[in-house]
């Protein structure tokens, strides 16, 4: 073997100490692993008591030193947040040094500008952990599924919200009642809203999206719904139902036909999703994620794995600064970089009008127990071509009567006249829930 490699830790919070405690033992791993050397560790409060032990003089809090360190060559960012970490993995580019990050949000909105700075220097920015924790999804996207013309990714890309889901959906809690285990595990973001929100799952659904289709999307322009307002009664009506509830994640172009305008249409979004138990993804539970990509000549490939976690995050991040020390001993870094690992955008993609998606919906209205009720919302989604798979009524005495609708696939625009016209019925109190359905 050769010479060793510097690296460079932002942040040594969870993920960070997971990074630092491989790195620590390279013991039965790749003999490259033993070639890794952790020069210099930033980190907000120098006074915090560590899960790790390492030596003080590896430790500043003044992430610039450890970028601009001159024994340091791969630079690992996980601080998250949008500063200073851009202008560190910025400023790590511009000294010629490769950047390996976790952070999605970062590279969600400024994916673009740093894949340019990093082709125009010379080296590699690397993000297998911003998507899927520990799961392989960026480098197949890049490299192993290249050949392929993908008509759609989609998935369950938030590990704090599914392990949420999947509690209440077994247990019938409520979702603030399992979030603080989900920050005690170390799932969760620093503001936990970026995960129940579903921003989280947004950003890397725009980062897979690049990757998936070849060009950036506008990160602000996804529709972005979370759980925070999902009851655990849907939860449980769902099952009773047959489904399961999801926070889905898809990005799809909206023909299958070969695209040749100058920007591809896609519809790319973020929302509480009922799945037929039957389907791959009604079986993800807890922490893991699951990411399901269609393609031609591939048809369906499933990747499923814990999605987030100190330990299946710092294996992602350990295999990218691996990928850039094979590299390096190889003598290839700064000016040639390959392709498939840079993975540059090569074409011009944007988002469709939200409301011409189709999909099937669940409605749930709380209504008062009249005769006749269900036949008035049915005529309401009847005169409006909605047409209806099922309507239930669930005993529910302290709330009158809880009316859930399941339709079959329609178009948001459709279906927003339909629930317009039955929330002015006289009987209908309220919407209480509108999901998505598979
Ligand atoms: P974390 O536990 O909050 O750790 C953040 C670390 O960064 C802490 O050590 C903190 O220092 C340090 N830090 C923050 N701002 C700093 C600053 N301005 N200067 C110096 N040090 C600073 O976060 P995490 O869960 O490890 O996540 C890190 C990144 O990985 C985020 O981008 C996150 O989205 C991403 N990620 C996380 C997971 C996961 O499962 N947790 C999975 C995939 C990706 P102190 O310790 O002194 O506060
Ligand atoms: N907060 C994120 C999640 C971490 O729960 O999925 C992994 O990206």
């Amino acid at each position: 073997m050769g010479t060793r490699i510097g690296v460079g830790l932002l942040g040594l919070g969870t993920v960070g100490a997971g990074v630092a405690g491989i790195l620590q033992t390279p013991e039965g791993r790749n003999p490259l692993v033993a070639e890794l050397e952790l020069v210099r560790v930033a980190v907000r409060d120098l006074q915090r008591p560590r899960p790790i032990e390492l030596p003080n003089s590896l430790l500043t809090n003044d992430p610039q030193a450890v970028v601009d360190d001159p024994a340091v060559q791969v630079v690992v960012e996980v601080m998250g947040g949008i500063e200073p970490a851009r202008t560190m993995i910025m400023r790590a580019i511009a000294a010629g040094k490769a950047v390996v990050t976790a952070n999605k949000a970062v590279i969600a909105r400024h994916g673009e500008e740093i894949a340019a700075a990093a082709a125009a220097a010379g080296v590699y920015v690397l993000i297998e952990a911003a998507v899927g924790g520990g799961i392989p999804i960026i480098e197949p996207l890049k490299q192993s599924l290249g050949s392929n013309r993908i008509e759609r990714v989609s998935g369950i890309i938030n590990g704090t919200t599914n392990y949420i889901l999947s509690r209440m959906a077994q247990e019938g809690v409520a979702y603030e009642e399992v979030l603080k285990d989900a920050q005690d595990l170390g799932y969760a973001e620093a503001d936990p809203a970026a995960d129940v929100e579903g921003l989280d799952a947004a950003d890397k659904i725009a980062i897979l999206t690049g990757l998936a289709f070849g060009g950036p999307i506008d990160r602000a322009s996804i529709p972005t719904q979370g759980i925070s307002n999902l009851q655990s009664r849907d939860v449980d009506y769902a099952k009773q139902l047959g489904y399961a509830v999801k926070l889905l994640a898809v990005a799809e172009r909206l023909n299958s036909e070969v695209h040749t305008s100058r920007s591809l249409p896609l519809s790319v979004r973020v929302q509480p999703t009922l799945i037929p138990l039957d389907h791959p993804l009604a079986g993800v539970n807890e922490v893991n994620n699951a990411i399901l990509v269609e393609g031609d000549p591939i048809g369906r490939v499933m990747f499923y794995g814990p999605g987030a976690g100190a330990g299946p995050t710092a294996s992602a991040v350990v295999a990218d600064i691996l990928n850039i020390a094979g590299i390096r001993q190889l003598g290839e870094i700064n000016g040639r970089v390959d392709p498939l690992l840079a993975a540059s955008s090569w074409r011009a993609c944007h988002l469709v009008d939200p409301s011409a998606i189709r999909h099937r919906n669940y409605v749930r209205f709380n209504a008062d127990d009249t005769p006749g009720v269900i036949g008035r919302i049915g005529s309401c989604f009847g005169e409006r071509d909605v047409s209806i798979q099922s309507i239930i009524q669930f005993d529910a005495s302290n709330v009158g009567a809880e009316i859930v609708v399941i339709t079959h696939e329609i178009s948001q625009g459709q279906m927003k006249d339909a629930l317009t016209a039955i929330t002015s019925l006289p009987e209908i109190k309220r919407l209480a829930a509108h999901l998505c359905c598979l």
